[in-house]
């Protein structure tokens, strides 16, 4: 069955939202938390080991009783059971969304077509484990009988920033083989890495869900001519393996069938991660490690699905972007990670976000006359602080932010760790609270500039009441960093089903490519 078409603004909720708007723009975090001394234990979840406080935001519980109510009335709860039963909800692109049955432990068939999905995802896994194991082992030998050091994941979009975000963040886990990822048409990118690895000891990874990505088969094509200049076409089917729903295609490139490792079209590309596209990270950090990914991502799947709203944390988090979005016509939504390893998370969630929720036409065909998809941006603290924060701090425009941090390091240097996790706290506080005049007058006093008084205080002053969430887990690890995706997957499905727009197909692509083919034949 497909998703319910409730325009959102056409709801009770909505209506009540819209006059609840009047004052609660007016909302000012310090006092709300003045009124509420228990506010920060009252806006936060708690999930295994990760909280997630999300006190500092313009609401009170007026807001999120509200929000909830628009959740119930756009039928959130009877899409979530679509969203993991198999139901064709891609309904533009009839297929089935499943990237939740991938990491799904349970016994219970999930059925596409009638036909269970569970055996079939078992056996890649299974696959995948074998050859992992057998590449990092070194039983897997290259033509001249050399163990493998280093992967190239050839792929872009889903295919590339998924695997490529996971691979970095959990550096800390990774085995000695090294990890390239080739996706852009510049050249430069395949011909910097080409420059670095050996053909003998190389295994290209070529991921392409279609198959048919100009750039993808591009990059895989001058991959396998240098390959040939130093190997032969016998040896291809040691170096060359492939993710692909498309084996036609593969078999036509010339890689063993042996080789292929299977996706199937009910995995979007940018929810892939956790399918055979995974293979690069399941090379860079072992089996076991990939595992606990998906174990991770399975325990937000399982709150998201049994936790009742105002204990959900995708729910709220979704809700909340939902206020900012269509109330305070806020344009984009800041991420902030404290670990220098999720410094691609940003441009993991931009592809997520945007390529799911840009999206102007309804689950009616109407055009929208609200505002859907949300602008991520981000990097990662403390490096931002110094860099675009002034502006959240000093700027006119309200920016949403997500800080995601960890309690604990990786690593021995506790007062890199303490001088982080201060900075983590202290940003938050200073974008809700600010500084008020009269404090900002003391500072000026007691640093001595008396005289300058007049000319400074204004630019001293921070008048704060920005909004941010904390995402603090115990320790990045695979299974915290599964969580986390998970997380914000479930943001996006529960945004697109309020928004009443069809979150999982990318049509908006397809102009460009088309037009740059058009341009290839004409020149
Ligand atoms: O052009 C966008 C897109 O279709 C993404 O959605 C997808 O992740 C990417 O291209 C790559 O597609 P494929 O895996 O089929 O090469």
């Amino acid at each position: 069955m497909p998703l319910q078409n409730i325009n959102p603004t056409e709801t009770t909720a909505w209506d009540k939202l819209t006059k609840h708007f009047n004052e609660a723009k007016n909302y000012e975090l310090k006092e709300l938390f003045r009124k509420n001394k228990n506010r920060q234990d009252d806006f936060s979840i708690l999930l295994d080991e990760l909280s997630v406080d999300y006190s500092k935001n313009r609401i009170t519980q007026e807001t999120i009783d509200l929000l909830i109510s628009l959740a119930e009335e756009v039928q959130l709860k009877e899409a979530i059971e679509k969203y993991f039963s198999g139901d064709k909800i891609n309904a533009t692109e009839n297929r089935a969304v499943l990237h939740t049955a991938l990491r799904s432990s349970s016994d219970t068939p999930i059925l596409v077509e009638g036909k269970d999905v569970k055996p079939k995802i078992n056996t890649a896994l299974r696959k995948m484990k074998a050859f992992s194991n057998k590449v990092t082992s070194g039983k897997w030998k290259g033509y001249t009988g050399k163990s493998i050091t280093d992967i190239v994941n050839i792929g872009i979009g889903g295919s590339d920033l998924g695997p490529k975000m996971v691979v970095e963040a959990l550096q800390f886990y990774k085995n000695k083989l090294n990890t390239h990822f080739v996706s852009n048409i510049d050249g430069d990118h395949v011909s910097d890495i080409l420059k670095t690895i050996n053909p003998e000891t190389t295994l290209f990874v070529v991921v392409s869900k279609s198959f048919t990505t100009q750039e993808t088969i591009n990059n895989a094509n001058t991959i396998r001519d240098w390959f040939l200049k130093s190997a032969t076409v016998f040896d291809v089917s040691k170096h060359f393996v492939a993710v692909s729903c498309n084996t036609k295609a593969v078999d036509n490139f010339g890689i063993d069938k042996k080789n292929i490792f299977p996706m199937w079209d009910w995995v979007g590309g940018r929810f892939s991660l956790w399918s055979t596209v995974g293979l690069s990270i399941s090379l860079s950090i072992g089996f076991d490690n990939f595992k606990e990914l998906l174990r991770g991502a399975e325990k937000m799947d399982d709150h998201f699905k049994a936790s009742d709203f105002d204990k959900n944390i995708p729910v709220i988090l979704a809700l909340l972007s939902v206020w900012y979005n269509n109330f305070f016509d806020a344009e984009t939504e800041m991420v902030l990670p404290y670990s220098e390893y999720l410094e691609k998370l940003p441009a993991y969630l931009q592809q997520a976000v945007m390529e799911s929720n840009g999206k102007d036409i309804d689950r009616n065909g109407n055009e929208v006359d609200y505002q859907t998809g949300t602008i991520v941006w981000g990097g990662t603290g403390v490096n931002s602080q110094h860099a675009f924060m002034q502006l959240l701090h000093h700027g006119t425009k309200l920016i949403p932010v997500d800080f995601i941090g960890f309690k604990e390091p990786l690593h021995s240097l506790e007062d890199h760790h303490e001088k982080l996790l201060a900075n983590y706290f202290a940003q938050q506080d200073a974008l809700a609270y600010g500084k008020t005049k009269e404090e900002a007058h003391l500072d000026l006093k007691t640093n001595n500039q008396l005289n300058q008084i007049n000319k400074l205080l204004p630019y001293k002053v921070f008048k704060g009441n920005h909004p941010s969430n904390s995402i603090l887990f115990k320790k990045l690890t695979p299974f915290s960093l599964g969580m986390l995706l998970g997380m914000y997957e479930h943001k996006i499905f529960t945004q697109g089903v309020i928004w009443n727009i069809f979150s999982y197909d990318q049509f908006g692509v397809e102009l460009g490519k088309e037009l740059a083919q058009k341009k290839l034949i004409n020149d």
